[in-house]
């Protein structure tokens, strides 16, 4: 019997944070924003095997440009730990960082951006391969350049060699950068979006490309997309993310197949269908995604979930954003009775979970707290009052105290493991 084969962690990522400060002039100060900072990572932890391809893949702003950049030490993190092959790299100053660099490369998203217009490729990719030392000689740095040209499909070798970026389409631009990401023999490759900046009909071959150079030279790979049609073709694992934290993470059948988080299952339900006469409606959660700076509190996707309950971590906001709702819904009429009853919704904006909403002025607040009770009976199915748990009217207003919310970490389910408190064991 042969002895299992050790599967090796290539990446060891735990708690990994990176925070960016938000200015601190006098004026935010006044507006109440100083000190704060945009948690675009918070808290993430993965592991990446060697040979594996992982997909981060979220909406804009989800972090996840940030958290690539953050494994390749190309932005410095607040917190956690990064290791490649069990040694840490956060913490290391640059010229630490340097020599590591080589074995972690990065391709972007704009091929045009990334290459320097007045260098041929010759050049470009000569420069890495002098800067870590890795040929002697001009002879050898020229035969080196030339095989990876050949490796990402760029022939005649002589011919492109030759050229500049302008000379290139978007796609043989794409296939340069990527040479010059792999030309130094890197263990990881970070590519963001590497294709959405391309014509449909070349992203396919590109995609391709890194596939055919992951078994051929030995890469593991990252892959940053907002795209999962894209990253259920190109990837083995998925993390889904969300405000800085990964939601969900699984292999791409699991993800795909049988999805448990909310948020990756309405992300599922608006991909494109390609057949039109199955074309489904597109159907993103309600709401938009909240500032990175003021996260809800509880799980930070309970005000646009649809199956959110009583512990998912309702608060004060959710107050006043179900009340503009119903106005904007419910046109000027309902407005103009029920707005004058109700004071100044900007003091629910200090998120608590204890809510004090002010009467108008005039108004008595047993007349809000009947329009409260009101409208709880007219939409039973709108998820905050299942997190209510008290409504009292007091001198000035009306006091509605939610139940405690919980930020759920990464339970365990029978498929992929999601942040979603409808899989927190008993
Ligand atoms: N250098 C920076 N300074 C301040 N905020 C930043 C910086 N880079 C990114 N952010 C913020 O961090 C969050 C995540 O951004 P990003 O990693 O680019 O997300 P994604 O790639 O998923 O679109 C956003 O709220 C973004 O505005
Ligand atoms: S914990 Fe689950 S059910 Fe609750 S809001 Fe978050 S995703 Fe929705
Ligand atoms: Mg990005």
């Amino acid at each position: 019997m042969s002895a299992p084969v050790a599967t090796k962690n290539l990446i060891e990522v735990r708690d990994l944070q990176v925070h960016f400060a938000l200015n601190t002039s006098f004026k935010s100060r006044l507006t109440g924003r100083g000190g704060q900072s945009v948690k675009a990572v918070d808290g993430v932890s993965f592991d990446l095997q060697e040979g594996e391809v992982l997909g981060l893949v979220g909406e804009s702003g989800s972090g996840k440009t940030t958290l690539g950049r953050a494994l390749l030490g190309l932005v410095r993190p607040t917190g956690g730990s990064v290791k490649l092959r069990g040694e840490e790299l956060v913490g290391l100053r640059e010229r630490e960082l340097r020599p590591k660099r080589r074995h972690l490369q990065m391709v972007f998203q704009d091929p045009h951006a990334s290459l320097n217009p007045g260098m041929t490729l010759e050049k470009a990719l000569a420069h890495p391969l002098t800067i870590h030392g890795l040929t002697s000689g001009a002879g050898e740095t020229q035969a080196k350049v030339r095989e990876t040209l050949e490796l990402v499909g760029l022939s005649p070798t002589e011919r492109f060699a030759e050229s500049f970026p302008s000379g290139l389409s978007g796609g043989q631009k794409q296939r340069a950068a990527i040479a010059r990401a792999i030309i130094t023999g890197p263990d990881l490759v970070v590519a963001d979006e590497p294709v959405s900046m391309l014509d449909m009909s070349v992203r396919a071959k590109i995609l391709d490309l890194m596939i055919d150079l992951k078994h051929r030279i030995g890469l593991t790979y990252v892959y940053v997309t907002h795209d999962l049609a894209s990253a259920k073709f190109f990837c083995d694992r998925v993390a889904i993310m969300y405000l800085g934290r990964i939601v969900e993470i699984g292999s791409v059948d699991e993800i795909f197949n049988d999805p448990k988080h909310p948020y990756t299952q309405a992300l599922i339900r608006a991909i494109p269908e390609p057949d039109p006469d199955k074309a489904l409606p597109r159907d993103l959660p309600r709401g938009e995604i909240p500032d990175a700076a003021r996260p809800p509190l509880g799980c930070s996707f309970h005000p646009r979930c649809p199956n959110a309950f009583d512990i998912c971590g309702w608060e004060s906001r959710d107050l006043r954003t179900m009340l503009e709702q119903r106005w904007v819904e419910g046109g000027e009429e309902m407005y103009a009775t029920e707005q004058p009853l109700v004071g100044d919704l900007e003091k629910l904006d200090d998120s608590e979970h204890d809510a004090f909403l002010p009467a108008g002025s005039g108004k008595d607040p047993g007349q809000l707290l009947a329009l409260l009770e009101k409208i709880r009976g007219e939409e039973p199915d709108e998820p905050m009052w299942t997190g209510v748990k008290d409504m009292n009217a007091e001198a000035h207003g009306v006091r509605v105290t939610f139940e405690p919310g919980i930020d759920p970490p990464l339970y365990d389910t029978d498929g992929a493991r999601a942040a979603c408190l409808l899989y927190k064991p008993d």
